[in-house]
């Protein structure tokens, strides 16, 4: 049974020990941002999970973060599959989205307040960055609509809170949310905007994938539910909101206010210089009774950030790859969690077909994607492993043959911090190919047979050696043994 909201996937997030309640009352000015830090910079990426604020000081409302992006592990429960299948989930649901439906009523407006009654300040709203944030931020869901075309888009772009009654957003030339603004813009017109806050899985893992423009995300967040999304209209814009979410913030940006916004932590891992960006006036805050509060943890990674969006653009490289560009020798697709969605490193695993078909794979990948770094490696390599990862650097790369640099990419130095000069101006960027492929055939393994290997594991067992669980790493060297 897919979820029908949140609160189905938090219980079974908290079932196999992956979320965890926190029934002290705590401070969402400091305590949950520097709590939610701590599980993050010590634990290690399998231990992780995800926190349930029961009691938040000043507020009747429960605030999550993490549960989303703990692990690999509550993505895949949020997809309902295994870890090793969310690539391939993903790709399908691409292959095959559904379109949403509109319902007449949805639990996310069995509270609706407008207008004076519509006050940030009744929510729980948390600092992240506590002692250097310039305030709380909404770290969700955005709609916007284009306004010629009617075609919704989603994207999480973080918002200020101003004051009770507007925000400051963080939505920036070249974001499809920004083009969607601009269509309204450009006649003169307020822009209508959406938060979502905390709704069925799939719609947020949905949002954090960079789509083309135009794709809807409602559409692929049905491909990974394997059924239509549910929607229902705002009270005061014109808007569709998921309609099991537990709240939904309404409002509209009008052309030309702008306001400082920030700073903030970036999920890189410095803080974000001020900005002017656009002012959105809130017009209603409708609920679910007794609802629940969702942040996403950002900031210095790894966090829930990272990690949803290494995992969700992953399997998005995986299905351009191999569906639009046409490369079957393309299997599979890691980023790593460090950096966040497409802007860090990406191991590819492919069967090279060619001589120099590593780096065409890795040239095209850099061409289509905002990826600062792809290692391209053979089939035979856990690309989730960097120790394995790293003995194919070793074994198969030569510098000087199997590099690619790729000067003068266009990347904002608030994405990536290393291309500010001395005096803070942005330089241009680079990119890295690094072809780790075999060449040539380079014989045998230096393991023992697998069948000889297979056999000692008994003798290791009578010998009451410590347990341990066969690393894939293993398992690939041993087929070849
Ligand atoms: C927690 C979190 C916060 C984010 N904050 C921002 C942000 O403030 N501005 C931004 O442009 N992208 C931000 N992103 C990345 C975008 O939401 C993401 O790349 C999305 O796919 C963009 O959608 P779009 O291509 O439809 O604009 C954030 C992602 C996450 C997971």
């Amino acid at each position: 049974m897919p979820y029908r909201d949140m609160r189905d996937y938090l219980a079974v997030l908290e079932q196999q020990n992956c979320l965890r309640r926190i029934t002290r009352e705590v401070d969402r000015n400091w305590e949950i941002a520097c709590l939610a830090k701590w599980m993050y910079q010590t634990l290690p990426v399998e231990e992780r999970f995800g926190f349930y604020f029961q009691n938040v000081k000043g507020s009747k409302i429960p605030v999550v973060t993490g549960a989303l992006g703990a692990s690999p592990k509550g993505v895949a429960l949020a997809l309902q599959c295994d870890v090793h299948e969310i690539n391939n989930k993903v790709a399908d649901a691409l292959r095959h989205p559904h379109k949403p439906k509109l319902a007449k009523s949805g639990v996310c407006q069995e509270v609706v307040l407008t207008g004076q009654q519509a006050r940030l300040d009744s929510l729980p709203v948390v600092t992240w960055t506590p002692g250097k944030d310039k305030a709380p931020y909404i770290t969700t869901i955005v709609v916007t609509r284009n306004y010629d075309t009617g075609a919704p888009n989603m994207g999480i772009y973080r918002t200020m809170v101003r004051d009770p009654h507007s925000v400051v957003i963080n939505i920036r030339r070249g974001r499809q949310g920004f083009r969607n603004v601009m269509t309204w813009h450009d006649k003169g017109k307020t822009a209508p905007i959406a938060w979502v806050i905390a709704t069925e899985p799939a719609v947020h893992l949905a949002t954090v994938a960079n789509l083309a423009y135009g794709k809807n995300e409602m559409d692929f967040a049905g491909g990974l539910k394997g059924e239509p999304i549910e929607l229902v209209r705002c009270k005061t814009v014109d808007l569709h909101v998921p309609a099991t979410a537990e709240f939904i913030i309404e409002g509209e940006i009008a052309p030309g206010e702008f306001d400082d916004e920030g700073p903030f932590g970036e999920f890189a891992g410095y803080m974000g210089p001020v900005g002017k960006r656009s002012v959105a006036k809130i017009t209603a805050i409708t609920h679910r009774k007794d609802p629940i509060f969702y942040g996403y943890t950002s900031q210095m990674p790894p966090s829930e950030s990272t990690t949803i969006q290494s995992l969700m653009n992953a399997g998005v490289i995986l299905q351009m790859m191999r569906d639009n560009i046409g490369d079957q020798a393309v299997h599979d697709v890691w980023i790593d969690l460090t950096f966040g969605g497409m802007l860090g490193h990406g191991i590819v695993a492919i069967t090279p077909e060619f001589p120099g078909h590593g780096k065409r794979v890795g040239r095209t990948i850099a061409d289509i994607t905002s990826l600062k770094r792809i290692t391209v490696v053979d089939v035979d390599v856990d690309i989730r492993d960097p120790s394995h990862v790293d003995w194919a650097m070793n074994a198969r790369f030569s510098p000087q043959r199997d590099t690619v640099v790729i000067d003068d990419c266009h990347v904002s130095i608030e994405t990536d911090p290393s291309l500010r000069d001395a005096r803070g101006n942005q330089t241009p960027g680079s990119k890295l190919v690094l072809d780790a492929t075999q060449k040539i055939d380079s014989g045998p393994f230096s393991l023992p047979p697998k069948e000889m290997m297979m056999k000692a594991l008994e003798v290791w067992k009578e010998c009451s050696l410590p347990e341990f669980k066969i690393p894939k790493r293993a398992q690939l060297r041993l087929e070849k043994s």
